[in-house]
């Protein structure tokens, strides 16, 4: 009956927490609509043609992550980025999209400010007078807000050093005679800023939200509108309505943070269900990726380059379908066009920009200005189906640079992200995160329980596997010792602080499973999630197996030597070198704990320090416990063995 009981409470527990985490994500009812409808994209002119108007062009760089430690390329790229590539692009505008910083200690696993890395970033922007020269949007990324006690702080180098110098997101629009354009950033980063590695997410809590609904609202009287931000929003953590749902009246979301997986998904593009565009850009720390990014009679279009690599070629008519979206952009004026529009850049003259449209040579494009290129055409040629356009530019310095994509001209059919990347781009890592480690925590639970207060079966099969490990199961449920000290383990792992420590320095907080009390602030758990996952499944699991498969060793008589001697050596030492492969795991997290938040951190650990050491006590105490203690299932074996 006890059994019965405990399981139902534990299902009980587990759909209750399921729906407070799908109500937290989805809200009560539908959002209200605080947000501005789309623009009406029924305009078909002015069309892209001949002149030298209505286009403009800017850049995005993002994860530069000075150091004082590492590669001094990255400043001395970063340098010759603003003088040259500055002066060759001349764009309207630049936004750094956070990670100005790398703020790592020397062995590159702690985190803090410093002032050094600022002062590089500084005197570049200063000796190289790229603020005279364009716009300069620089914001904050996790690694600018890493060791920051609160915004007020001197270690709030942004403050002093960055080119905005204003904490929080803002708007910018940038005027032009044919057009108002908005620029919209997300400030996302941690407040207060704890060290890495529970700096990972980005929050924004209610007043945030607020404030960016109310961008959006006055953004909606420019031609369009760009979001950009430091973390992408699958690893941002908002309020309802959510973040897509607040940015999607923009036509494109520039982010950065994830390094392109470092180098595993090149492309991190994707679209949100709004139509919002969602573009992860490379990161300057190791790839010198950069971006330009263009609006050409407000059709939006982008290339993702490398540092030094010239030419750089955007075509921004016609378009690619891909980024297309007809919700946000005139689309149609590409049908109405009269001219194929391409952006070509060098730091040599350039010499030819050659055409060709399904692979077919269609001419010379002619220079207006600038690095504005042209071809007239007829788009009506291409009402059917999609196309494919190819650009090849050549430079004096004999260097050459060949860009195409799929184009339609007055198709509305969508082409397909690569699923991977709007996996990455568009789950709520977070929710994932939570609900699996809920789901972890109740099986685990629920066999536990169930084993303790299920009677024995009638054993009559021969013993197999399933069999022994339901056996094992019943001996580790029945035995106080060790079924309290798993389910201790489990519940303190969901429940209990993980360790106290300074969490920022000089700032006492306390680190649980669902997020981080820090100097009188709750920062919701992201990563901590993921690390509580990683808890349950490299360490308390195999814990309870190997608990179990000893307790059985120990029913058949064998001792820990004896046990260590008998006939399946290959299976005995996989299953130590398994253990001790998870316990050096656990050894290490512990050397973690102390490089990342600390000494204090280091002792005050129950989930780290206390339970490396005591989990061999435990251990000993599974080989050590007298036989009467497991007498009675060892005449049960017995019995079962010779029937
Ligand atoms: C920008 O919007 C204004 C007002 O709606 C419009 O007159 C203008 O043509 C637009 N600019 C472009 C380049 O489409
Ligand atoms: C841009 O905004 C300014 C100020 O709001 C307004 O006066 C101007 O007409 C706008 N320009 C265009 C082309 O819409
Ligand atoms: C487009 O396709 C339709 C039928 O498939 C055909 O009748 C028409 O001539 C095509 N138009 C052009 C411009 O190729």
């Amino acid at each position: 009956m006890a059994g019965v009981l405990a399981l139902r409470v534990v299902a009980g527990l587990a759909a209750a927490a399921l729906a407070a985490l799908l109500l937290e994500h989805y809200g009560m009812a539908g959002p209200p609509s605080p947000l501005p409808k789309p623009r009406d994209a029924q305009r078909p002119h002015p069309a892209p043609g001949s002149g030298a108007h209505n286009v403009f062009w800017g850049l995005q760089i993002s994860d530069i992550h000075l150091s004082r430690f590492q590669d001094p390329g990255r400043a001395l790229d970063l340098e010759k980025f603003c003088s040259e590539t500055i002066d060759i692009i001349q764009p309207a505008l630049v936004l750094a999209t956070g990670d100005l910083t790398d703020a790592k200690t020397k062995e590159h696993l702690g985190s803090r400010q410093h002032e050094v890395e600022w002062q590089t970033y500084q005197r570049i922007l200063k000796k190289t007078r790229v603020l005279e020269k364009t716009k300069w949007l620089d914001i904050k990324g996790n690694h600018d807000a890493y060791n920051i006690p609160s915004l007020e702080s001197i270690t709030n180098y942004y403050r002093k050093y960055s080119a905005v110098r204003k904490d929080g997101s803002f708007h910018y629009v940038h005027s032009t005679p044919f057009g108002n354009y908005s620029f919209i950033s997300v400030d996302a980063t941690q407040r207060p800023g704890p060290k890495r590695p529970y700096n990972f997410f980005g929050i924004l809590d209610e007043k945030q939200m607020e404030e960016l609904i109310s961008f959006s609202k006055k953004s909606s009287q420019s031609n369009q509108t760009i979001w950009f931000g430091h973390f992408t929003t699958s690893t941002i953590l908002s309020p309802s309505p959510g973040i897509r749902t607040v940015m999607s009246s923009a036509t494109a979301y520039l982010c950065g943070h994830l390094h392109t997986l470092g180098g595993l998904m090149p492309v991190l593009h994707t679209r949100h269900f709004t139509g919002t565009l969602e573009l992860e850009v490379g990161d300057w720390k190791d790839s010198r990726r950069y971006r330009i990014f263009a609006f050409d009679h407000d059709l939006f279009s982008f290339a993702d380059v490398t540092f030094d690599k010239w030419p750089v070629v955007l075509i921004t008519n016609p378009k690619s379908l891909l980024y297309s979206c007809a919700k946000h952009e005139p689309l149609e004026r590409l049908f109405h066009s009269t001219h194929i529009r391409v952006l070509a850049f060098s730091s040599s003259p350039i010499t030819s920009v050659a055409v060709k449209i399904d692979g077919a040579n269609v001419g010379q494009a002619a220079h207006v200005s600038g690095p504005i290129f042209i071809l007239k055409w007829n788009p009506k040629k291409y009402s059917n189906g999609t196309h494919t356009i190819e650009v090849s530019v050549q430079d004096s310095a004999g260097r050459s640079k060949s860009v195409h994509h799929i184009f339609s001209a007055k198709e509305n059919t969508h082409l397909k992200f690569d699923p991977l990347a709007s996996y990455i781009l568009l789950t709520d890592h977070y929710i994932v995160a939570r609900v699996l480690f809920v789901l972890i925590v109740l099986t685990q639970l629920a066999i536990l329980i169930t084993f303790r207060y299920l009677a024995y079966p009638e054993l009559k099969e021969p013993p197999g596997f399933a069999n022994m490990t339901a056996f094992s199961l019943h001996i580790l449920g029945k035995t106080n010792i060790f079924y309290y000290s798993v389910l201790l383990l489990t519940l303190y792992t969901v429940l209990g602080p993980w360790f106290v420590g300074e969490i920022i320095d000089g700032k006492l907080g306390c680190c649980f499973s669902f997020g981080i009390f820090v100097d009188g602030h709750f920062l919701q758990g992201g990563l901590t999630f993921i690390s509580g996952i990683m808890q349950l499944v490299f360490f308390n699991i195999p814990l309870m197996a190997y608990i179990c498969w000893s307790l059985l060793q120990r029913c058949f008589g064998y001792s820990f030597r004896s046990h260590l001697h008998q006939g399946k050596r290959w299976k005995i030492i996989s299953i130590y070198l398994l253990m001790l492969l998870l316990y050096t795991w656990q050894v290490y997290s512990c050397y973690f704990l102390h490089v990342t938040y600390g000494t204090l951190a280091f002792f005050l650990s129950p989930l780290r320090t206390w339970l490396t050491l005591l989990t061999p006590v435990l251990i000993r105490y599974v080989w050590t416990l007298n036989s009467t203690g497991l007498g009675i299932f060892m005449v049960q074996l017995k019995s079962h063995l010779s029937s």
